[in-house]
């Protein structure tokens, strides 16, 4: 009986973060309440590697499926434009400054900058990684100047945005042949959202390059990932546990049945701004 009532208050919670996802102060409550993300310096869905040995990355080891989000994200970068000596990097929605600490690894001559709507999301990723540079901003309007950047990064939070507004900024702030690589996922099938992106991006200057469905390495993750799994459910307090679980995407939980039937998709994509603008 108090095992049901627990369970249904706790879907409950989960019901009520998923609705206000959009709401900072959601985020702001999270990132803040080191009992529930104390021990994350990632925030976003693990993936299994795409086509070689998943990253180990100290000290990013206990998290390494969530830093394939981003490596990915650098390995598709890379397919299109080689590293610059002095590349500028900015991340939109840095999170818990997991991210960043990894573009500070894996690009030691970047200069690289995080943004987020959440204070204290900037407050937890400066205590991670002070050598980049941060700010709390709306991804919608961002107080950098026209053609800062070569590269733009989005993990997880597109989703929570208004496409237009954001690949309008995304455009502006890109440097001529500057690239924006995104991971995000979506509750509808990969075809329709591959649709929707190239729509919106036919409007902007931006070619895609890549949109791959990251869908099979989610689940393959969900699989793999068990003793981080296990370490984060018991570090939570009960009432959280059922929204890690969805947020883990592990089996059982409905993430998962809907990724595992494509009703869900997670997916990558990167474009590029032409070169003359
Ligand atoms: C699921 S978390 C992903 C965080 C991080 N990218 C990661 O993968 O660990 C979504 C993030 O988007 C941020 N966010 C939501 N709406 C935003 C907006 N309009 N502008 C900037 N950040 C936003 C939230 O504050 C939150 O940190």
């Amino acid at each position: 009986m108090i095992k049901k009532l627990s369970r249904q208050l706790s879907e409950k919670l989960h019901h009520f973060l998923a609705d206000n996802s959009r709401n900072k102060w959601v985020y702001n409550y999270l990132y803040y309440n080191k009992w529930i993300t104390g021990h994350l310096s990632f925030f976003n869905t693990g993936i299994a590697p795409v086509d070689e040995e998943l990253l180990t990355l100290r000290p990013n080891d206990f998290e390494n499926y969530q830093a394939q989000v981003y490596h990915e994200t650098i390995k598709a970068y890379r397919r299109i434009a080689s590293d610059k000596n002095s590349l500028t990097v900015l991340e939109v929605a840095c999170g818990l400054g997991g991210g960043i600490k990894y573009f500070t690894h894996i690009l030691p001559n970047a200069t690289v900058f995080g943004i987020d709507l959440s204070f204290t999301s900037v407050y937890r990723s400066k205590k991670l990684c002070d050598a980049a540079h941060y700010a709390v901003a709306n991804a919608h309007q961002l107080p950098f100047k026209s053609a800062s950047f070569d590269l733009i990064v989005a993990v997880e939070c597109l989703n929570k945005l208004d496409m237009d507004l954001f690949f309008a900024e995304t455009e502006r702030l890109l440097r001529p042949e500057g690239v924006l690589s995104v991971v995000d996922f979506r509750p509808m099938m990969f075809v329709d959202i591959q649709e929707k992106i190239k729509n919106i991006c036919a409007g902007y200057s931006l070619h895609i390059k890549e949109i791959t469905d990251l869908t099979d390495r989610v689940l393959e993750a969900s699989e793999q990932d068990r003793v981080r799994q296990n370490r984060v459910l018991g570090r939570i307090p009960w009432g959280f546990r059922q929204v890690a679980r969805e947020l883990m995407v592990m089996p059982g939980s409905k993430r998962h049945t809907s990724y595992l039937h494509k009703l869900r998709c997670y997916y990558l994509f990167t474009a590029q701004k032409s070169s003359s603008l």
